[in-house]
Order: structure tokens, then C-alpha cells, then sequence
């Protein structure tokens, strides 16, 4: 079913200071910070040749990665994200088997423009899981 990893996120303290640090110390290719206000979060990604880092900012009054910052104030590890060739199937074995509780039954949007679910991390070994249509 899991095909690519997509990315990796983490959510940070301050965005400029990461994408510096990314870009002019680590030499990496970021892309520019996009605001998704739907998720709470402005975005960049650092691309990397074998995938990506998705570097996240909490925005907004009741952003999801709001909370993470506060118990980790200095940044940490969000979640994964997966590719899978096709997103509806992927939900319909999961809420069939019940071991992985998908959070979001109807796919989401995610930050590429297509359509994404989150996996609860307490069924994953502590880690928040996203699945992207690939
Ligand atoms: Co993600």
C-alpha cells in the first residue's frame, strides 16, 4: 500500500531561522513559505533528493501544530507522510482492518494540492502518519 516517503515535518520555533539554516548552512533547496490557513500552518519545503523536509509554522488562532510547539518549544519531529497510489482504496482497507485509526475519514487537501489522511500516532508506534495520493 505505502509507496514513497514523502516527507518528513517538523514543526518549528522560527521559520526564517530554519530556512536559513537549511538553505545557507546545510546548502539545501527550500521552497517558499506558503500560508495554509485551512491547516493552521505556513510551509516550506526543503527539497531533497530522495524526499523532502516539510518545515511547519504554526498560524492562526487554532492551529493544530500550535500545541506541539508549546510542549516542545524547541521544535520536534510532526509526522511522516507516505505516498499510496490510490487514497480511497488505502482508507477502505484501513477502517476495514481497525488497526490504524485514520483521523480524517474524507481525505483533505494537503500542501501539494492533493488529497490527504492522518493516521492516529497512538497506533503507529507514537507517530503521526500522513497518506498521500501519490
Ligand atoms: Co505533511
Amino acid at each position: 500500500m505505502i509507496g514513497r516517503l514523502n516527507h518528513v515535518a517538523m514543526v518549528v520555533p522560527d521559520l526564517e531561522r530554519a530556512v536559513s539554516r537549511y538553505r545557507d548552512l546545510l546548502g539545501a533547496t527550500v521552497t517558499a513559505p506558503e500560508d495554509l490557513p485551512e491547516h493552521g500552518v505556513r510551509v516550506v519545503f526543503v527539497r531533497l533528493p530522495n524526499t523532502n523536509v516539510e518545515l511547519l509554522f504554526p498560524i492562526g488562532e487554532k492551529s493544530p501544530v500550535a500545541p506541539f510547539l508549546a510542549k516542545n518549544p524547541s521544535g520536534g519531529m510532526h509526522h511522516v507522510c507516505y505516498e499510496v497510489e490510490d487514497i480511497e482504496a488505502a482508507v477502505a482497507t484501513l477502517l476495514a482492518d481497525g488497526t490504524l485509526r485514520v483521523l480524517n475519514p474524507k481525505p483533505k487537501i494537503g500542501a501539494h494540492g492533493k488529497p490527504v489522511v492522518f493516521l492516529h500516532p497512538k497506533d503507529n508506534d507514537g507517530v503521526l502518519t500522513e497518506l498521500e495520493q501519490a
